[in-house]
């Protein structure tokens, strides 16, 4: 009986697989992280050999944990981390270099050099939807390609491959070296720079001006279909239909049923990333946010989405816990901000990776301000959460000003949101509700959903719209004068990350 549907789940700090049944509930799920490589300041990276690694170890946990066999598997669908690129030899499956994380910094200079050729960070946004920043591939890839010994010549002889994540686990699981597919689905093609968002194809152009031969990209499919059947991957290898990839964040929109034009959700990871569905409308940001592909079902049209991206929220509470060892596990950092009533005057902008939306400032560095004596570890965690809830607020002012129409209630997913100060604090800061549902891990919910669709294990996103809960709602109950109190000086507090670095 295939009665189960497995997501794998490969995310910045970790990987895991999930099984879902029918009501979309969690049935089983094993998690291992992997190192965070810093080599030296802005620069992140990860060992894709380790994370192939994980996932199978992943998969096997899972499986086991339920008690089943890959039997009872009826699809296994794909969400990861979007942007983080790497580039691999077609033959051995060996990479040239450590996968170039999202968050990583090293491009600056590689942007800068693309915008002077005309139109400054704004060149290719209206092909690709994202302004020239550090945080997308395509310059990754260039760097890659620059300066990688003998990574250009192989290149342009067609012996190297590029890929998302997503990318890398999909060549793996189908074969590798021995006829993997080399293949991304359009959400995670949507973070390259290098796709056009109107054709879903590759823009020639641009990769000619980033040096990037098309020999190089892979084949981009939709987010929804069986792509092939498992050949490698322990219980993986034995013909699952491999049936989805989706970026995480656009896995999240489609696990919390965001089907409808102006249903949004804000997943609070290692960053946030707030998701407003456009439907099959290009939106174009006039306030700092990215047009991207939020989901393509098969042949169906590609639904495209808002995009406001937070680099740092989560991770700042564990720079909290790994650099400073204020705390010792990140659900602490609620106990220690729960010792004093309010911020004591602190605001901590963590622009650990410059900022993202709605500034995208790679010159600007993280801060912490407003310093008194009076001011203890409990403010500093207090700051710490608060952080998250005020650059939400900026990304949701954006998408209000973009849209026309305010945010009424805000759906949330992810990690943090067991935070229940932060959560309060958040419904406080928007003035409006907040939102958790019963499966608040809805990445791999959204990739499971996309894998089932493909192979009628769920029949219509209405079957999906009946299985989402709702588990709890915080509702504001702040003084209109303190809320834009604390906003303006959150402002203020942003005003001076920038010009830090030269
Ligand atoms: O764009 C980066 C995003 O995909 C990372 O997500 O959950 O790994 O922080 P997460």
């Amino acid at each position: 009986m295939t009665d189960y549907v497995a997501a794998i789940d490969q995310g910045t700090t970790s990987t895991r697989c999930m099984i879902f049944d029918h009501l979309g509930r969690v049935v089983s799920s094993h998690q291992v992280e992997h190192k965070q490589i810093f080599p030296r300041a802005g620069w992140v990276e990860h060992d894709p050999e380790e994370i192939w690694t994980n996932t199978r170890e992943v998969a096997a946990g899972a499986l086991a944990k339920a008690g089943l066999n890959a039997s009872s598997i009826a699809a296994i669908g794909i969400t990861n981390q979007r942007e983080t690129a790497l580039v691999w030899e077609r033959s051995t499956g060996k990479p040239v270099y450590n996968a170039i994380v999202w968050q990583d910094t090293r491009t600056a200079e590689i942007c800068e050099r693309l915008g002077a050729l005309g139109g400054g960070a704004d060149r290719y946004r209206d092909r690709v939807g994202l302004p020239l920043a550090t945080y997308f591939s395509g310059p990754k890839v260039m760097w890659i390609l620059e300066n990688v010994e003998g990574a250009r010549e192989k290149a342009e002889r067609g012996e190297l491959l590029f890929g998302t994540i997503d990318t890398w686990l999909l060549w793996n699981l189908t074969g590798g070296p021995d006829g993997g597919l080399h293949i991304t689905d359009v959400t995670n093609a949507s973070r390259t720079m290098l796709m056009d968002l109107e054709t879903l194809q590759w823009d020639a152009d641009i990769a000619a001006e980033m040096g990037i031969p098309l020999s190089m990209l892979p084949e981009i499919r939709s987010s929804s279909e069986v792509y092939a059947p498992g050949r490698a991957g322990g219980w993986m290898s034995s013909g699952v239909p491999i049936a989805s990839a989706l970026g995480d964040q656009q896995a999240a929109t489609f696990g919390q049923v965001c089907f409808d034009v102006g249903t949004a959700k804000n997943t609070y990871g290692t960053g946030n990333f707030l998701l407003l569905n456009t439907g099959t409308e290009r939106v174009r940001s006039e306030n700092g946010l990215i047009t991207t592909a939020c989901y393509k079902i098969g042949d169906g049209p590609c639904v495209y989405a808002l995009e406001g991206s937070i680099a740092v929220t989560g991770s700042l509470v564990q720079w909290l816990r790994d650099n400073l060892g204020l705390i010792k596990s990140a659900p602490e950092v609620e106990d220690l901000a729960r010792t004093v009533e309010d911020n004591g005057g602190a605001y901590f902008v963590p622009a650990f990776s410059g900022l993202f939306a709605p500034y995208w400032r790679s010159d600007a560095r993280g801060v912490l301000v407003g310093l008194t004596r009076y001011v203890n570890k409990g403010h500093i965690a207090r700051a710490v959460l608060e952080a998250t809830a005020f650059q939400t607020r900026e990304v949701v002012d954006a998408m209000n000003a973009d849209s026309g129409v305010a945010l009424s209630e805000l759906k949330v997913d992810g990690g943090m949101v067991a935070n229940e100060l932060l959560m309060q604090f958040q419904s406080d800061i928007l003035d409006v509700p907040v939102i958790r549902p019963q499966v608040a891990e809805t990445t791999a919910l959204g990739a499971a959903y996309a894998a089932g669709l493909a192979v009628g294990y769920w029949s219509n996103q209405d079957d999906l719209r009946r299985n989402w809960q709702e588990d709890k709602r915080w509702l504001p109950n702040m003084d209109a004068e303190v809320r834009e109190r604390e906003y303006a000086r959150w402002k203020k507090a942003v005003t001076r990350t920038f010009d830090w670095v030269d």
